[in-house]
C-alpha cells in the first residue's frame, strides 16, 4: 500500500493506493487559512503536521498497516518555511498566493534583471515564489531572518518531520527561484542575492526518489513499520500530471483548484522567452512548461459561498442555459494575478450587467471568467508553437460538468475525463510506488495506473461564439489594469 498526500491550501487530502493503482481510501483534513492583511496569506506549518498525522490514522485505520511500503506527497508550492536551530518554525509559511512582495519582485525583476534571473534559474520573479519572500523576510524581520537554519517547502517540511531527511525535489524546487532548473542544482547566483548560504537549503532529489524511512517514534505515533519509504514527493501541479499521466512529450493537464493551472509536459528543456509561462523540472525525471493563475475554483466558491451564501453549486449551475450568450464578463484576480499578467495588484471585476441580467448569468461569468483567464496562458503556449489537441482536467471545479464543457469549449480542445480527479494525491501515491519499486519509472506508472472514462469534445458553434466572447475578455485587463494601484 501506498500513500500520497496532497498538502493544499485549504486542505490536506491524504489518498491511499494498492500497488496497481487501486484507490482504497481517501481522507481530507481542514486547516485555517489566515489573511493578515489585504493580499497577504499564510498558514501555520504546525497545523499542516497535525493535519497530516491525523489523516494518515484515519486513512490506514481498517487497512492491514504492516503493508504499508511507502508515502509521498504533491504539496502546494512555492511556501517559505523557516526553521531555527531547535528545528522550531520561526513565523507562519508565506503562501504561494501571497502578494506582499511587489517591491521585491520589481527589485529581482528590474535591478538584478529578468535576463539575469532567467540565465540563473530560467524564470523570471513573481511576487509567489520563494526568494521574494526570503528578501521581504530580511527586509522587515531582520531578526526573524538571523534566526533561519533551514529553508523549506510546504511538503519538505512534513517529509522532514516523518524521515528527518532536509529534502526537496526538482519540482517543487524549480518554483523557488533559488533553483538552476536546467542544471537541477542550486544557483549560487541567487543565494547569493538573497544573503543566504548552501547549508540553509535542502539537498536536492528526483520526486520518485527515496529520501530516508519513517523516524521511530514517527512509526509508533503512527502505528505504521519504520520500513515504510519516504519519497521526495513533488510540486502539486507535478504531482497533479502524475496522478493525470501527464508525464513524458506534449501532454496537457488543467488543474481547477485554489489556483488554476495549465500544464504542459516536455522531454527538453525549454523556456517562454517572455517568462509568462514558468520553466519549470517534471516529476518524470524531465520539464514541463506551466501557466498559474491565482483564483480559480476559489473564485467560485468566494462567489457562491461569500456572496450568494448558497451550497447548492450543482444546482445553481444546472439552471444555466444561454453558453456563448453571455454578456457579463468576470476577471477572476481575486488575490493579484501570476500567469501571464505578473501582477499582485490586480483585482476582480464584473463588466457588462444590464437590467435583466440574472443570478445565473452572474455565476455563469465567474465560471467562464476563470476558462478565459486558463486560455490567456494557453495563446501563451499556442505563441511559442507547441500545439495542444486534448487535455486533462483535475481539482475540485473538475467536479462540475458544466466547467468541463466550458472549458473545453473556450480552449477549442478535447477535455479527457479521467476515472479519478485525484490529481496530486494519486500522483504522490504513484511517486512512493516508483520509489518502492513497483514500476521501472513514472511513465510507466502511469500508462498501467491512469484511466481515461470519458472525452468531452468542443461543438463548433459554441467554439466559436466562444471565441468572439475571448477576445473580449482580453480587452479587459489592459484596459482597467491603470485602476489597480
Ligand atoms: C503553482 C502555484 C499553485 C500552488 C497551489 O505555481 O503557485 O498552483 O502550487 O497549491
Amino acid at each position: 500500500l501506498y500513500i500520497g498526500v496532497d498538502l493544499g491550501t485549504s486542505a490536506v487530502k491524504l489518498l491511499l493506493m494498492q500497488a496497481d493503482g487501486t484507490i482504497e481510501n481517501v481522507v481530507s483534513k481542514e486547516y485555517p487559512l489566515y489573511f493578515p492583511h489585504p493580499g497577504w496569506s499564510e498558514q501555520k506549518p504546525e497545523d499542516w503536521w497535525d493535519a497530516v498525522k491525523e489523516g494518515i490514522k484515519e486513512l490506514t485505520a481498517a487497512c492491514d498497516k504492516s503493508q504499508v511500503a511507502g508515502i509521498s506527497f504533491g504539496g502546494q508550492m512555492h511556501g517559505l518555511v523557516i526553521l531555527d536551530e531547535k528545528d522550531d518554525v520561526i513565523r507562519p509559511a508565506i503562501l504561494w498566493n501571497d502578494g506582499r512582495t511587489g517591491k521585491e519582485t520589481n527589485y529581482l525583476n528590474d535591478v538584478i534583471g529578468k535576463d539575469k534571473l532567467s540565465q540563473y534559474t530560467a524564470n523570471i520573479a513573481f511576487a509567489g515564489f520563494t526568494a521574494p519572500k526570503v528578501l521581504w523576510v530580511k527586509e522587515n524581520e531582520p531578526e526573524n531572518f538571523s534566526r533561519i537554519k533551514k529553508i523549506m517547502l510546504p511538503k519538505d517540511y512534513i517529509a522532514y518531520k516523518l524521515s528527518g531527511t532536509f529534502c526537496t525535489d526538482v519540482s517543487d524546487a524549480s518554483g523557488m527561484l533559488l533553483f538552476d532548473v536546467k542544471n537541477k542544482c542550486w544557483s549560487e547566483e541567487m543565494m547569493e542575492i538573497c544573503g543566504i548560504t548552501r547549508d540553509q537549503l535542502a539537498d536536492i532529489y528526483e520526486s520518485y526518489e527515496a529520501v530516508g524511512k519513517l523516524k521511530k517514534d514517527v512509526a509508533e505515533e503512527l502505528g505504521l513499520p519504520e520500513s515504510v519509504v519516504i519519497a521526495a514527493g513533488a510540486g502539486d501541479n507535478a504531482a497533479a500530471a502524475v496522478g493525470t499521466g501527464t508525464v513524458g512529450d506534449g501532454q496537457c493537464n488543467i488543474s481547477l483548484g485554489t489556483s488554476g493551472t495549465i500544464f504542459i509536459s516536455s522531454r527538453d528543456f525549454g523556456v517562454d522567452e517572455n517568462n509568462a509561462l514558468h520553466a519549470f523540472a517534471h516529476a518524470d525525471g524531465h520539464y514541463h512548461l506551466m501557466g498559474c493563475m491565482l483564483s480559480a475554483a476559489s473564485c467560485n466558491k468566494w462567489w457562491m459561498d461569500e456572496i450568494l451564501r448558497s451550497k447548492d453549486y450543482a444546482g445553481e449551475q444546472a439552471a444555466i442555459e444561454k453558453l456563448g450568450e453571455n454578456n457579463v464578463y468576470f476577471l477572476p484576480y481575486l488575490m493579484g494575478e501570476r500567469s501571464p499578467h505578473n501582477n499582485p495588484d490586480a483585482r476582480g471585476t464584473f463588466i457588462g450587467m444590464t437590467m435583466d441580467t440574472t443570478r445565473e448569468d452572474m455565476i455563469q461569468a465567474v465560471l467562464e471568467g476563470v476558462a478565459f483567464a486558463i486560455r490567456d496562458s494557453f495563446e501563451v503556449a499556442k505563441s511559442l508553437g507547441i500545439q495542444i489537441e486534448r487535455t486533462k482536467i483535475c481539482g475540485g471545479g473538475a467536479k462540475s460538468p458544466l466547467w468541463k464543457k466550458i472549458m473545453a469549449n473556450v480552449l477549442n480542445i478535447k477535455v479527457d475525463v479521467l476515472v479519478t480527479e485525484e490529481g496530486p494525491g494519486l500522483g504522490g501515491a504513484m511517486l512512493a510506488a516508483v520509489a518502492c519499486n513497483e514500476y521501472a519509472d513514472v511513465e510507466e506508472a502511469a500508462a498501467r495506473i491512469v484511466k481515461v472514462a470519458d472525452t468531452i469534445e468542443p461543438d463548433p458553434e459554441l467554439a466559436a461564439k466562444y471565441e468572439e466572447k475571448y477576445r473580449k475578455f482580453a480587452q479587459i485587463y489592459p484596459t482597467v489594469k491603470d485602476l489597480f494601484t
